[in-house]
């Protein structure tokens, strides 16, 4: 079956206003999400109102954390709404204004994705500066998964000079900066984990890792183990369940864990029992520590001019995965959920004007 979803007629805001189309939630899925759970419906975009901008989006983000939200639990981001469009980070040009602050013409970052024009306060948009970076870095190595890794590994789990550092979805956004941003820290090795032997390769010869581990060719511990017979000193969790458990087991005494995801466990649809040896957190005097990025928006001031350095001068690599247009949104995301990004999954919906 292809990923993507039908077209439907909307029942969008009629009158004067800019056809759109939008991904909306059809049903919440049970274990694995298909293109089933999704609806392309078309609609037209309200004019923008007092204060308000209307957004010509260009570039919008899959994440992982949007499975959650495609389920029915509170959490730390409120579910999606069945019937209702998705929404998520977007970039765009602003092609209406209602508000001095956001003039036409600006490029904006803001969190209605999903949708080819996005109406919003103005005060929800952050102007984005295109001469530093294209409008998508503003999603990936300008954006939330950025600062992620950035955070996680001078906060969180706090990298120190001649540690050695295992990181796991090591080949997807986060992942691809971290190990990078663990030697600018002063590791003195860097381990990676992905899926397949591709991309195992690629965290080597691109991403700067020392060792990259391709979790399906064997079990994970023993792979870890060889990579670093001597222990690691942290490790920044995407995927949890044998990936945590490895790290348990290789961790130094008084190592260092950032539990910043936990990508093997989304799709389950029972309770999944924690790492069998969670024992060793104690006698090894470990810190596990859990890190949310929006507790931490304020460090994109120190975040966006390093990095910003650091693409200038050419030091630092990333990648991309982009699929076309609106209707391919649903696909992108199952896609990422499967391992089928290099760098950041984004979709591009419209050519930059400019
Ligand atoms: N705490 C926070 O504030 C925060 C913020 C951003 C992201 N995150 C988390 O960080 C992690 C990475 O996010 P991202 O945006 O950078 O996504 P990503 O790594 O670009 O994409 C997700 C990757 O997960 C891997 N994966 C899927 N199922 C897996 C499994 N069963 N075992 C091992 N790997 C699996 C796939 O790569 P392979 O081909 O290698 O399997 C896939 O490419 C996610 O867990 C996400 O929820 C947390």
């Amino acid at each position: 079956m292809s990923d993507a979803p039908i077209l439907v007629p909307g029942t969008g805001s009629a009158g004067p206003g800019l056809t759109s189309r939008e991904i909306r939630l059809a049903v919440r899925p049970q274990g694995e999400p298909g293109p089933e759970n999704f609806e392309l419906v078309g609609t037209t975009a309200p004019a923008p109102g007092p204060g308000q901008v209307l957004v010509r989006n260009t570039w919008m983000s899959v994440d992982p954390y949007m499975r959650g939200r495609m389920d029915d639990r509170e959490s730390y981001i409120p579910p999606f709404r069945v019937g209702a469009a998705l929404d998520g980070g977007a970039v765009g040009e602003v092609v209406a204004s209602e508000a001095p602050s956001v003039p036409v013409g600006a490029t904006v970052s803001h969190f209605l994705g999903w949708r080819e024009y996005a109406v919003l306060d103005a005060a929800a948009a952050t102007v984005v500066d295109t001469a530093v970076a294209p409008a998508e870095a503003y999603l990936g190595v300008l954006g939330i998964p950025g600062l992620t890794a950035y955070v996680a590994l001078t906060d969180t789990a706090p990298v120190r000079p001649g540690d050695v550092v295992f990181v796991s979805a090591a080949a997807g956004a986060v992942g691809s900066l971290a190990g990078q941003f663990a030697r600018r820290l002063g590791a003195a090795r860097v381990i990676g984990s992905a899926g397949g032997p591709e991309k195992a390769k690629r965290l080597v010869e691109e991403f700067g890792y020392d060792a990259g581990l391709d979790y399906r060719a064997d079990a994970i511990g023993a792979q870890l183990a060889a990579a670093a017979p001597d222990g690691i000193d942290v490790y920044l969790d995407n995927v949890g369940t044998d990936h945590l458990e490895a790290a348990l087991a290789a961790l130094h005494v008084g190592g260092r864990v950032a539990l910043v995801g936990a990508i093997s466990v989304y799709n389950a649809t029972a309770p999944v029992p924690g790492p069998t040896n969670l024992m060793l957190a104690l006698t090894k005097r470990l810190s596990l520590r859990g890190m949310l990025v929006t507790d931490h928006l304020d460090r994109f001031a120190e975040y966006l001019p390093l990095a910003a350095g650091w693409l200038a001068d050419g030091t630092l690599r990333t990648a991309t995965t982009v699929r076309e247009g609106i209707e391919a949104a649903p696909g992108a995301f199952l896609e990422m959920l499967r391992g089928g990004n290099v760098g950041k999954m984004l979709v591009r919906l419209a050519d930059e004007a400019r």
